[in-house]
């Protein structure tokens, strides 16, 4: 199954001084997801943000707030996240021996449920947890920094992954060093999702963020038309919204 390219900015790469605003310029430029990386400076070596920021800024936009959590431990937090406003949670496999129990909680929370893996992490991690998952998140660089180089080493990994997931509702979402360049490779590999930071937040403001979305959903949808082209343009939107998670 092939789905409509969806783009969900991450705000690591926004100005922290006019948050607020950002988002709302944001939403305006054409974002469908809004990307929340949250740092804990133990399980990546770098802290970001919390719950009560992610709290702060949801009233601001009614896009799906992506959630990527880069913690460990990471059960303990799930709640306080939920209860912010995350639409999607998202956990990474290696941050601890109970991914099940994670993706188990996240959906009794009444939220979507999302695995990621780090560079090194082969796709059989997520083997047995695909029927609890509604999103996988492909780490395209070492998570713990916005603006690093794409890792042409994870298209294989993303194409395994499309094949593992068949015709179930989830997800393929890349995020790292995502931009317009190499937009097409990602979605012909499969990804239907992309997270985009610093090829986003470039530029002066909104009508540059909407060049830099417009441009890498261009050149994704390109590229997934040439590997799936069975799928036209003109049937995707009528998957659903954009805003919708799935
Ligand atoms: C990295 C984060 C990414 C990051 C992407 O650990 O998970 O979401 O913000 O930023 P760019 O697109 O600049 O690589
Ligand atoms: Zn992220």
């Amino acid at each position: 199954m092939t789905r409509e390219i969806l783009i969900a900015p991450s705000i690591l790469a926004a100005d922290f001084t006019r948050l607020g605003e950002e988002i709302a310029v944001i939403d305006a430029a054409g974002a469908d997801w809004i990307h929340c990386d949250v740092m804990d400076g133990h399980f990546v070596p770098n802290i970001s943000y919390g719950a009560d920021v992610i709290k702060a800024i949801r009233p601001l936009t009614k896009k799906v707030f992506d959630v990527h959590l880069m913690i460990a431990p990471v059960d303990p937090y799930l709640e306080a996240f939920a209860k912010a406003g995350a639409d999607i949670i998202t956990v990474h496999a290696e941050a601890g021996v109970h991914i099940d129990r994670s993706l188990q909680a996240i959906r009794a929370l009444g939220k979507q449920a999302g695995v990621s893996l780090c560079p090194g992490t082969p796709e059989s991690a997520i083997e047995y947890v695909l029927d609890a998952l509604d999103v996988v998140l492909v780490m395209t660089v070492n998570p713990g920094f916005g603006g690093q180089s794409f890792l042409p080493s994870q298209l294989e990994k993303i194409t395994r992954i499309r094949t593992m997931i068949g015709n179930r509702p989830i997800r393929l979402e890349v995020d790292g060093g995502i931009t317009r360049d190499n937009a097409a490779a990602v979605a012909a590999a499969g990804a239907d999702t992309l997270v985009a930071g610093s090829a986003v937040f470039r530029g002066k403001g909104g009508a540059d963020y909407a060049g830099n979305i417009a441009a890498i959903r261009i050149a994704a949808e390109a590229g997934r038309l040439a590997k799936f082209p069975s799928k036209s343009a003109a049937e995707a939107p009528a998957e659903g919204a954009r805003a919708s998670v799935a």
